[in-house]
């Protein structure tokens, strides 16, 4: 891992910096480059915007951690809301959620009842329900709560980090019970007994990762395949996979991050691969901003341009 990534990182963990760092207007500027706003109206918004271009939205409220039950409340009640607002706006949205912040860190029975209310409601909906995976851990007891909805709601998906040596027998039991999987390489700071140390050695597993989620067993177990990235290469390389193989351009979906990339998905979309944007939104936006930063430290110069604009 590169200092730079270490130091942001790190940076993405400091209470001092969380509380202070927000309260610059030069910092806020940056980070509309990766979020509409901090309102879930921004968010439909910008979904909204899409739609013309045949991309449609993920979203997700941003928070994590949350210390205090009624926060992790007022977080399901603001999910259930917004899928019962987009139902009644018509525009394809789908919620992907942190379990730590519908209260993992305080009560996991309580914790999995706000995920099964989330859930049962995107089912009525004919919406979809994404788990976000977070530090390893989490990694278990994410898996056990996805398992546990998936029981009993056939709508429900998880994301999975490349970069962790055991996803490939995460992947395999994920098969097993048809569950929708979002591959991404993973974006926290991990031990190298845990994580692979190396960024080619992560790219390598992502392929072939990707490659059992496009294998016929997984088709017959019904699992939604997502790659979610922004490494147009590994896209390349998954494309020329699926023509190899004589599979349909819709037997995965891509998923970025909005304002990532922005070109790359319109190509994919005009090739005739679905493509879907994860937009955020929420006013605790600086631990997931700092984690961006990490992905591409070249962002942070968005950061100082934008203190001269
Ligand atoms: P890589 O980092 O190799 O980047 C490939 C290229 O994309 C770079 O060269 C750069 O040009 C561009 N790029 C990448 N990141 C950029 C950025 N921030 N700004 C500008 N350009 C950038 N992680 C996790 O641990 N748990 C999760 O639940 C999720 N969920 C999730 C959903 C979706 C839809 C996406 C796209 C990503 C996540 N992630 C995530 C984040 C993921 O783990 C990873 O950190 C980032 O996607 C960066 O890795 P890439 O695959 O993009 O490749």
């Amino acid at each position: 891992m590169s200092v730079m990534r270490s130091v942001l990182l790190a940076a993405s963990d400091n209470t001092w910096l969380r509380a202070n760092a927000t309260r610059f207007g030069f910092v806020r500027r940056a980070v509309t480059r990766f979020m509409p706003g901090e309102e879930f109206d921004d968010m439909l918004g910008a979904a909204r915007a899409l739609r013309p271009s045949g991309i449609e939205a993920v979203f997700t409220r941003l928070g994590e951690n949350v210390t205090d039950w009624a926060e992790a409340e007022l977080v399901t009640r603001h999910y259930l809301e917004a899928l019962d607002r987009i139902r009644d706006a018509g525009i394809p949205c789908e919620p992907s959620v942190k379990l730590t912040q519908l209260g993992l860190d305080l009560d996991r029975e309580r914790c999995y009842a706000n995920v099964r209310q989330l859930a049962e409601r995107a089912h009525a909906h004919g919406n979809y329900l994404w788990i976000d995976m977070e530090q390893t851990p989490y990694v278990d007891v994410t898996l056990e709560i996805t398992r546990r909805a998936r029981a009993e709601f056939p709508n429900i998906g998880v994301c999975l980090q490349a970069y962790l040596f055991r996803t490939a027998d995460d992947l395999a039991s994920l098969i097993r019970i048809g569950a929708g999987v979002r591959l991404v390489k993973g974006a926290y700071k991990e031990p190298p007994t845990l994580a692979i140390p190396k960024k080619a050695d992560v790219d390598e597993n992502y392929f072939a990762l990707a490659r059992t989620m496009l294998a016929d067993e997984a088709k017959r177990a019904g699992l939604r395949a997502v790659f979610g990235t922004h490494d147009t290469v590994l896209v390349g390389r998954i494309n020329q996979h699926l023509a190899a193989r004589g599979l349909p351009k819709d037997a995965c979906e891509f998923h970025f991050l909005y304002g990532i990339q922005r070109e790359a998905q319109q190509k994919l979309v005009a090739g005739g691969h679905v493509v879907k944007v994860l937009i955020a939104y929420g006013s605790y936006w600086y631990p997931w901003y700092m984690r961006r930063l990490a992905e591409r430290p070249a962002n942070v110069w968005f950061v100082v341009r934008s203190l001269f604009s």
